[in-house]
């Protein structure tokens, strides 16, 4: 690692005065990142999962997933003995704080999240945890849950000491470490102020460098989670309706966003129109907040979120459109070459991923898909073993009738006309991510749409 890389300097450890014992249930991205970020911080750290090959691979020093840096601050964390891995429960219940960072999936045919891993966790850490510990969930979850755990943790629990608190993660894969020892604000969910007392003395070194912290009640932290990611999706679904508008009216998208960007009230982020989002988080969140206005009654609320997923996915449709037509009216037959697997770049993460969704349409109508992502292709695979995957773009374009550029990797952003030229049996190219410089692929000869 360079010394003066990102990563080198976050693994540098930021080192709380007073060393917490730490357990994280859940070795999945968020609660792997989350353990090595309590490690650096100076903690002693155990991390937990039911799964024996993930905590395997994880003792042995590997990643399960991909995430950029991450894997060689987890050889750091190792060798300088702050992080195992286990899976038992009774391993992990001698910590001072206990972290519950399992997945609350979204439930086949409900617009629900699947609560059961989170559940499971409470009461096996109940039925363990003595002394003044507290449990704090890190999932993403509806409203009503902590209050419903700290009943849980009450019955299952011999020792009255024990709390419970929610403290919400708003780490983006990709840059994972970065908001994990860098985040913009840290919310605790809290009844007690032991409770709050023992989570700023775990972040110590993150609120003294300025983070600020809201204190607040259980339900406002559980919302405070859910409601960042629909706004992020109500700004991408807000740039993608006017796209819409400009496709209509003949106004151009992107000098548009620059002129809203400039206004510091919207801002450019997550802004940018295309091919919409997906990922194992917006869609879900934004989906359980629909479920949860409408069970409140207040369906003009839900209306409003149910909308802004349906502008979403509606952008795969409008990208498999614009395909068709540059093929000429029909994919049956042609060869297609999908650029990107992963739902963004710097993830191997497919869950819910328009480009694979646009991918696998276009197989469904006749196309010979060939992809290729840089680090997804394995994930996709496992799922979508009907499709053909290439090593290289080069590869991937080999005669191709279209190439469609779905997720935005620097590798893509960067490819050559020209070169492609010689490898593609007709020059057409669909960016869905509004990504490439249109000029230079028109000036090569391509017949370019975004
Ligand atoms: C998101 C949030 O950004 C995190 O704050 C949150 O912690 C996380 O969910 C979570 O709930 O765990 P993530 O799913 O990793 O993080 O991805 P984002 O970077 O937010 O991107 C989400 C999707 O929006 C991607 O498919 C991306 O391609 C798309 N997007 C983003 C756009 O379509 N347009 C944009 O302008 C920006």
């Amino acid at each position: 690692m360079h010394p003066n890389s990102t990563y080198a300097k976050l693994s540098q450890p930021l080192e709380s005065s007073g060393c917490l014992r730490v357990s994280v249930i859940g070795a999945g991205y968020l609660g792997t990142t989350h353990a090595i970020g309590m490690a650096l911080l100076g903690h002693d750290v155990v991390a937990m999962d039911i799964e024996k090959e993930k905590i395997a691979q994880l003792s042995s020093c590997e990643l399960p997933f991909f995430e950029p840096g991450l894997g060689e601050l987890l050889r750091k964390c190792m060798e300088l003995g702050r992080i195992r891995f286990t899976t038992s429960y009774d391993d992990a219940a001698e910590a001072d704080i206990h972290f519950v960072c399992v997945g609350t999936p979204q439930l086949p045919g409900s617009l629900n999240a699947d609560l059961r891993w989170v559940e499971t966790a409470f009461i096996e850490l109940a039925r363990r945890v003595c002394g003044p510990a507290i449990i704090v969930g890190k999932s993403t979850v509806p409203t009503g849950t902590a209050r419903r755990m700290a009943e849980i943790v009450r019955r299952h629990s011999a020792d009255r000491r024990v709390g419970v608190a929610w403290n919400p993660e708003f780490l983006r894969e990709g840059c994972a470490i970065e908001d994990t020892l860098r985040p913009n604000r840290l919310i605790f969910g809290v009844e007690s102020p032991h409770a709050e007392k023992l989570l700023r003395a775990v972040y110590q070194p993150i609120i003294e460098r300025g983070c600020p912290v809201v204190v607040t009640d259980y339900a406002t932290a559980e919302l405070a989670k859910v409601s960042a990611n629909a706004f992020l999706a109500m700004k991408i679904s807000f740039i993608n309706a006017m796209a819409q508008i400009c496709e209509a009216t003949g106004a151009a998208v992107l000098p548009l966003t620059e002129t809203l960007g400039y206004d510091d009230r919207i801002g450019r982020r997550f802004l940018g129109p295309g091919l919409g989002f997906g990922g194992g988080c917006l869609p879900k969140d934004l989906r359980a907040l629909c479920a949860c206005a409408a069970d409140q009654g207040l369906d003009d609320v839900a209306s409003l979120f149910r909308q802004v997923d349906a502008i979403n996915l509606s952008r795969r449709h409008r990208a498999l459109a614009l395909g068709r037509e540059l093929l000429g009216g029909t994919y049956a037959g042609k060869r297609v070459c999908v650029l990107g697997a992963a739902f963004k770049p710097n993830t191997d993460d497919i869950r819910d991923s328009p480009a694979l969704a646009v991918g696998v349409a276009a197989y469904r109508e006749e196309a010979y898909v060939v992809i290729h992502d840089p680090v997804a292709m394995n994930s996709a695979k496992r799922v979508h073993p009907e499709l053909e995957y290439a090593e290289t773009i080069v590869e991937a374009s080999r005669d191709s009738d279209l190439i469609m550029l779905l997720t935005e990797w620097t590798e893509f952003i960067d490819m050559d006309p020209a070169l492609l030229s010689t490898a593609v049996r007709s020059r057409n190219i669909f960016d869905g991510r509004n990504a490439l410089t249109a000029e230079r692929w028109h000036s090569a000869g391509w017949n370019y749409r975004a």
